[in-house]
């Protein structure tokens, strides 16, 4: 008999229920608090798993009630959501994307991974993979934007980072892909609001993502809040007991989000407790997150013979593997046992700048406003994000401080030492005016404070605030005004591409700033003094107008297609079809030009890949690196097949006057799409092979292959 169920012989059934329970906690100055219960439950074995005990002292403080006093000795598991980092923050998910880095996507986790193990935690609610084509979605920062082929690639790196190869190992964490599934197109952008997309976008968009974590080893899964055409997703028997753990083998932990279990009444397929706890345990959910559904419900549901005891033996199971593979059932304490070397967390912070400066995209640069010259004398700076710490850490700061960030004001500060700086918040236009009327440059910290991203963090207008316009406005007209007028440069918050056309019109540089993490400061002032060259790329489509979204690059064609000269085309009377900044958009300090694009083999099966070259000059005054995507075109197929379909990417760094022959790789694999009746094909024919620096097709270097079959 196996550990596992020697255990499960001896559990009585509220101790079996304590193990599907997870419970929020916290550590006060007079103790452990855990929510609507106390650490009674812990040493009686009727509570088994916790979420935002952080710390070695706390963490071990539990676990030695659970280990010590309860009568089977079964370890906590203990959660947090380390979403961008732990102590050290690193770029929000959005931003981090843009660096199209695999490595450094990997390397985040990997480092947040071991700092959040440092400090006593066994698991993470990360990734969060949901596609966002909606800027209005609060919850569009802790994602990878609009692509499904690049939340793919995200989703497996971050797997591998947080988990590693050994899961027993005390500096792993077991992670959770959510949220399960679609939750991205809620209902007009509102958070938490209902969801209902053809079953071909669930399937070509929302689940390739989760499909790649899952094939990456993914250890646990968070199923969304949302309905899903009517069916909760915690409560979605077809998609999480039959696709989930039938067709795609998942036999991880399902864990419910904060309270879903409980919210299948309000959603309205639930009478009571006892009914919600019996359809979620039905549809696969393991673990009770919040509701207190299962201990309260699931004994009602039992006699009313809802569920049976085989079921809740399953999903006891399933947990007990999980502690069994995080090594806790061995040690429960190998998790925090060890503080991390000052070197360690030094390395850390070294490697925030590194990617906080690869995820910040140089949307515009006039005349070259950016670099800002070393020779510069006085630099006005201004808004209130300019020296707001905890802004700098974005919506999840996890167990981040709110002082241990570095601003704007500090990075610059750092990195022009000959130059005056002065600072002013903007409230007062007229201050503000005063501020910057002799200055040689200025800089603008416009957009949004941190909360205003993240979850329930919904914005019907993700604009600029108006006050903040007012200041832009005032600042342009007085600049443009002088005998030599000086930059204006704005640096650019959000969790989310907001939607600025008036802005990016009126300054000379915009830069996206996303909430870089705790090197923010610094990594800006390297990108804007020219220290390095900036790098990332957009990973979502920054609309010109709301009434554009979903805006995104892989759209299908219409039988219409815009055309100016004909009335009875698809565009807009009153705005252009075109987005202000495509998928992929990022300027550098170089200027690339590209040639020469070959792919080959003319002739191609699914099993081989494409290869791609293309020559990349840089023919700019400085030494840069130029991100290069390669998208795929299906011209005539079974489906209609999107205008775009991205299928790679690469950087490379040339010095001025460079060329290189970069080379891509497309697996023909990936062209495999939901045929008619959703099952997978391979359709023979020409397929087009798109190269460039964005999404943007004006810019593409095209050729075809034929797919044909072996
Ligand atoms: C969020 C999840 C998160 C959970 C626990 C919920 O409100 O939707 O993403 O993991 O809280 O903090």
């Amino acid at each position: 008999m196996s550990r596992i169920d020697e255990l499960l012989a001896r559990m009585t059934l509220p101790e079996k229920l304590g193990q599907l329970t997870m419970t929020a906690s916290s550590y006060a100055v007079t103790g452990p608090v855990i929510a609507g219960d106390s650490t009674e439950s812990i040493a009686n074995g009727t509570l088994g798993n916790l979420l935002n005990m952080v710390g070695p002292g706390p963490t071990h403080e539990m676990q030695r009630l659970a280990v010590e006093q309860s009568r089977l000795g079964i370890p906590l598991l203990i959660g947090l959501d380390v979403i961008h980092g732990h102590r050290t923050l690193f770029p929000i998910p959005l931003a981090e994307a843009a660096a199209f880095d695999p490595q450094l996507w990997e390397a985040t986790a990997r480092e947040a991974a071991l700092e959040a193990a440092a400090d006593g935690l066994a698991m993470t609610f990360a990734p969060m993979v949901d596609i966002s084509r909606d800027p209005r979605w609060g919850r569009t920062a802790e994602g990878a934007g609009e692509d499904p082929w690049l939340g793919s690639q995200i989703a497996r790196a971050k797997v591998r980072g947080f988990q590693g190869d050994d899961l027993a190992a005390p500096t792993q964490l077991a992670a959770c892909v959510k949220h399960f599934c679609a939750y991205g197109p809620v209902n007009a952008g509102r958070e938490y609001a209902p969801v209902d997309i053809s079953e071909r976008a669930l399937h070509e968009v929302h689940l390739p993502p989760f499909e790649a974590a899952i094939d990456a080893g993914v250890a646990t899964l968070m199923p969304a809040f949302t309905d899903l055409a009517g069916i909760p997703m915690t409560a979605h028997g077809p998609l999480l007991r039959d696709y989930l753990r039938g067709r795609l083998g998942f036999d991880g932990v399902i864990v419910s989000d904060y309270n879903a279990i409980g919210e299948l009444i309000k959603h309205g397929v639930a009478a009571d407790l006892a009914d919600a706890a019996a359809l979620a345990l039905n549809a696969g959910v393991d673990i009770d997150m919040m509701a207190d559904a299962y201990r309260k419900g699931l004994p009602l549901a039992l006699a009313r013979g809802a569920v049976t005891m085989a079921q809740i033996d399953t999903a006891v199971r399933r947990v007990l593997k999980l502690k069994e593979r995080l090594g806790l059932l061995d040690d429960p304490y190998r998790r925090g046992a060890t503080a991390e070397k000052p070197a360690a967390i030094e390395k850390r912070r070294a490697l925030s700048r590194e990617v906080a400066r690869r995820s910040i995209v140089l949307l515009k640069n006039e005349a070259d406003a950016l670099p800002l010259p070393a020779t510069m004398r006085h630099l006005c700076l201004l808004g209130e994000l300019a020296s707001s710490k905890p802004d700098m850490r974005g919506p999840w700061a996890a167990a981040g401080d709110i002082d241990g960030h570095v601003t704007v004001l500090e990075g610059l500060s750092a990195a022009l030492p000959q130059a005056r700086i002065t600072h002013v918040d903007g409230g007062d236009i007229a201050a503000a005016l005063a501020a910057c009327d002799e200055a040689d440059a200025i800089v603008l910290c416009l957009g949004e404070a941190a909360n205003m991203s993240g979850e329930a963090a919904s914005r019907a207008s993700p604009e600029l605030p108006a006050s903040q316009q007012r200041l832009v406005d005032a600042v342009v007209e007085q600049a443009r005004a002088r005998a030599t007028p000086a930059p204006v440069i704005a640096l650019l918050f959000s969790g989310r591409p907001l939607i600025v056309p008036k802005l990016a019109e009126q300054v000379d540089a915009l830069v996206a700033a996303w909430f870089l993490g705790s090197e923010a400061g610094n990594a800006l002032a390297d990108v804007l003094t020219g220290k390095v060259s900036p790098s990332g790329r957009t990973p979502m489509t920054w609309p010109r107008a709301l009434g554009q979204v979903p805006l995104f690059f892989g759209m299908r064609p219409s039988g219409r297609p815009a055309d100016p000269q004909d009335y009875y085309t698809s565009k807009y009377l009153d705005v252009p079809n075109e987005p202000l900044y495509p998928f992929g958009h990022g300027l550098t300090y170089g200027r690339f030009r590209y040639d020469n694009l070959r792919v080959s083999p003319a002739r191609v099966s699914r099993g081989q890949r494409i290869e791609v070259e293309v020559d990349l000059t840089n023919e700019g005054r400085a030494a840069a690196e130029e991100t290069v995507f390669a998208f795929t075109r299906d011209p005539v197929a079974s489906i209609t097949r999107p205008l775009l379909e991205l299928r790679g990417f690469a950087r490379q760094l040339l010095q001025p006057g460079e060329t290189c022959r970069v080379k891509l790789s497309i697996a023909a694999e990936d062209v495999v799409f939901p045929g008619a009746d959703l099952q997978p094909v391979f359709e023979p024919g020409e397929l087009q092979v798109l190269v460039g620096p964005s999404a943007d097709r004006a810019l593409l270097l095209g050729a075809s292959v034929q797919l044909v079959q072996p």
